[in-house]
């Protein structure tokens, strides 16, 4: 009778320990955002295509059966934009997250050409000047939000006017970033 009490207190505080042990192990679980992809990823696979169909979904080409004017014209169409635009805009906080590294570990030397820095470098140089990281991704979230206004107000001339400006946004971030040796020397002073 007695070995059967302290069977039975046994297996309570066993059955104790155990709910305590699974409900450490629940509020230790990560509760913020799980970071999939690297910087890397983000730039190749959401942020370039969805800009891509900004570019794309004005043009004007001539050619010896006339000029051609490409434009959004369906409600399909603007909203192929319009997507786009949302993409881009919300992409941009994908890169700002602190903690979202530049590449995989294994890719973290690798860079397509000598111009362009491995990036271990990259990492460094956004760990040494958060701020001008975020200065650059916001020149890019601002731009992508007007072109996001000009695909809900059907503008064509909206489009047309926030081509540049993103295409400025992602070049002077990749000089300061990604490619610094091909910066320009600026006019003679
Ligand atoms: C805030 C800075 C920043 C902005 C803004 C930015 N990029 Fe990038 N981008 C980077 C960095 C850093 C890399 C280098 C990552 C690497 O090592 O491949 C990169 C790499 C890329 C790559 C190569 C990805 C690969 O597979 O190696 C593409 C494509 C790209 N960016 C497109 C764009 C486009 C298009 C825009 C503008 C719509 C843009 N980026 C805006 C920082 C930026």
């Amino acid at each position: 009778m007695r070995s059967f009490r302290w069977l039975v207190l046994v297996s309570v505080i066993a059955l104790a320990a155990g709910c305590r042990s699974q409900q450490q192990q629940q509020t230790a679980a990560p509760e913020g955002p799980v970071l999939f992809g690297p910087i890397r990823d983000v730039m190749h696979m959401i942020i370039e295509p969805s800009a891509q169909v900004i570019f794309d979904s004005v043009a004007v080409s001539v050619t010896a059966a006339g000029t051609l004017e490409r434009e959004p014209r369906t409600e399909e169409e603007w909203d192929t934009v319009l997507h786009a635009a949302m993409t881009l805009a919300e992409a941009t906080n994908l890169v700002a997250m602190p903690g979202r590294r530049v590449s995989r570990p294994e890719d973290e030397s690798t860079s397509a050409v000598e111009s362009e820095l491995p990036p271990i470098q990259i990492q460094a140089k956004i760990d040494a000047n958060r701020a001008l990281w975020l200065k650059h991704v916001k020149q890019l979230q601002e731009v992508a939000m007007k072109a996001y206004e000009a695909a809900s107000q059907k503008s064509v001339q909206g489009l047309w006017d926030v081509g540049e400006p993103i295409d400025q946004a992602c070049e002077s971030c990749h000089l300061e970033f990604w490619y610094p040796n091909e910066k320009r020397p600026g006019p003679p002073q």
